[in-house]
């Protein structure tokens, strides 16, 4: 699979078993709480959950009372367990398979939500057109809220952790990871120009190895606020955490920001 096409076979059933472990109820509670809250969602409001993997903000919204939520993802098993919970828990979620660079949506939503480092998966400018994909899909005035890791702080922390690989000149972090109790061998690469981490897993069941590799483009404020304008929204506010930490205090590690379409 090549670099351009990454995420349409990264996100798979592995991925899944190992992320869930990290997804607690508790977790997603309260991304749903400060999400509400926030963006000032109503339940007769439509929403689209965008790249909503399982579905499981989509699914706290439906059992707060969500009548009109969409969740879109392009991995047909992500999609496939998030009408499995959805029937589980008794709720009705519309889930459909889709690109989020080709939304079949005009003009439909209140609010799209973008949750948990789903943006900066390919190169820049279809990265752009993914926002402007979000602002045609939202009524006028909707909302978009997006939550994703601070550019800033990736670019530090490879300041401050990277090694250099003398083969490609890039900082490195290489490091064996906890994957759901799994030890994973891992490394990060950054590319400064582009501002992209590409990141190689190598898992070990036995005789069967499999190797992973995802790519993230990352944006500092300032970059996102542009590609944003461009776009045809205006940053409302912005946090570092869902704790409601300001954007690049001390301990904070994300972006996320509400913004409007205007
Ligand atoms: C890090 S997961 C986040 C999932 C979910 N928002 C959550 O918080 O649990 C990123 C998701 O983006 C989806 N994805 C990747 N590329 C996509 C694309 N082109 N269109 C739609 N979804 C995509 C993946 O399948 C995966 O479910």
């Amino acid at each position: 699979m090549s670099e351009a096409d990454w995420w349409k076979t990264s996100f798979d059933q592995r991925y899944l078993d190992t992320y869930l472990h990290g997804f607690t109820p508790e977790r997603t509670k309260q991304e749903v709480d400060y999400v509400v809250k926030t963006a000032q969602l109503k339940p007769d409001e439509t929403i689209l959950d965008l790249a909503c993997g399982h579905g499981r903000h989509s699914i706290e919204l439906a059992k707060r009372g969500f009548t009109h939520v969409i969740g879109l993802d392009y991995s047909e098993t992500f999609v496939t367990k998030a009408k499995a919970d959805a029937l589980a828990s008794n709720v009705a979620v519309r889930f459909i398979r889709g690109d989020m660079k080709e939304l079949p949506f005009e003009n439909e939503f209140d609010a799209v939500l973008l949750l948990f480092t789903a943006f900066g998966y390919f190169d820049d400018e279809s990265n752009k057109r993914v926002l402007g994909q979000i602002n045609k899909a939202l009524r006028p005035s909707g909302r978009f809220f997006v939550d994703v890791v601070s550019g800033e702080a990736v670019i530090e922390r490879f300041k401050r952790e990277g090694v250099t690989d003398t083969k490609i000149g890039q900082p490195s972090i290489p490091r064996q990871v906890d994957m759901g109790g799994h030890m994973v061998n891992e490394v990060e690469w950054f590319d400064p120009d582009k501002q992209a981490i590409h990141t190689h897993r190598e898992w070990q069941d036995g005789d069967d190895k499999k190797e992973y590799d995802y790519y993230l483009h990352v944006y500092t404020m300032p970059q996102f606020e542009r590609m944003l304008t461009d776009a045809g929204f205006a940053i409302t506010e912005t946090w570092g955490d869902y704790d409601g930490n300001p954007h690049l205090s001390e301990g904070t590690f994300r972006t996320i920001l509400l913004a409007k379409k205007v």
